[in-house]
């Protein structure tokens, strides 16, 4: 175990999922060090996985401003898990607590509790164009939705800046057969294919994309 792995389990995160271990931790590794990003917007933190991994990561090299954007209501594949969202919030601000107290350098975090379309909106409105150097689009796995994160996003994003997708490839499981509205891959398509003059696709396994932005 290295030193950073022990300091980070002595954090005493509770996390009832093992969705950013299993999805994305061994991949961001290496992608997090490289991007170094400062300013980071996550879409869709459930119980601060994957914010928490960033503050451990980052916040030993320089200070964050982290914003963590998420309804805490669960998404429509959530409904039939019987999750208590309440208890979810409550443990993303426990664990986000021990991560910042935890970070060397200060973590100005700001969350914003409400749907992606109103939070990514008002960043907008603020003067955010061209603004995050990271952004994590993990929210509503809806098609319709991954596209209005995707699009949106990549205004807030500055150029050089990376862009990742979780769940590329995941659909519901509770539909009968695959059901496009029901999965980010047409959305993330769609977005890529529109946008190929404006990023680059970076090469990595495909249960996640990561795209650069090169141009406005
Ligand atoms: C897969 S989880 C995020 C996991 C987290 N990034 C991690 O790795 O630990 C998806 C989150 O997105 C939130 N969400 C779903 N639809 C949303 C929407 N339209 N707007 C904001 N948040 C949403 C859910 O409440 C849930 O907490």
């Amino acid at each position: 175990m290295s030193a950073t792995d022990a300091q980070t389990s002595s954090r005493e995160y509770v996390f009832t999922t093992r969705w950013f271990e299993l999805n994305a931790k061994n991949l961001w590794d290496r992608l997090i060090p490289q991007v170094n990003p400062r300013k980071i917007l996550e879409i869709g933190s459930f119980e601060g996985a994957s914010a928490c991994y960033m503050i451990d990561k980052l916040g030993p090299n320089h200070a964050l401003e982290l914003h963590c954007v998420d309804n805490w209501e669960g998404g429509i594949e959530h409904q039939n898990r019987a999750l208590d969202m309440s208890a979810t919030e409550q443990r993303f601000h426990d664990n986000i607590s021990r991560a910042i107290a935890a970070s060397p350098n200060p973590v100005d975090l700001v969350i914003h509790k409400a749907y992606s379309d109103q939070a990514l909106a008002k960043l907008l409105t603020e003067g955010k164009a061209g603004y995050f150097d990271f952004i994590y689009v993990d929210g509503s796995h809806q098609a319709p939705d991954v596209l209005y994160d995707a699009v949106v996003g990549f205004k807030l994003l500055r150029i050089g800046g990376t862009m990742a997708f979780d769940d590329y490839l995941w659909s519901d499981q509770q539909a009968k057969s695959k059901d496009p509205i029901r999965m980010p891959k047409p959305a993330i398509d769609a977005f890529v294919n529109l946008n190929l003059r404006k990023l680059q696709q970076l090469n990595a396994p495909s249960i996640q994309l990561y795209i650069q932005k090169i141009a406005d």
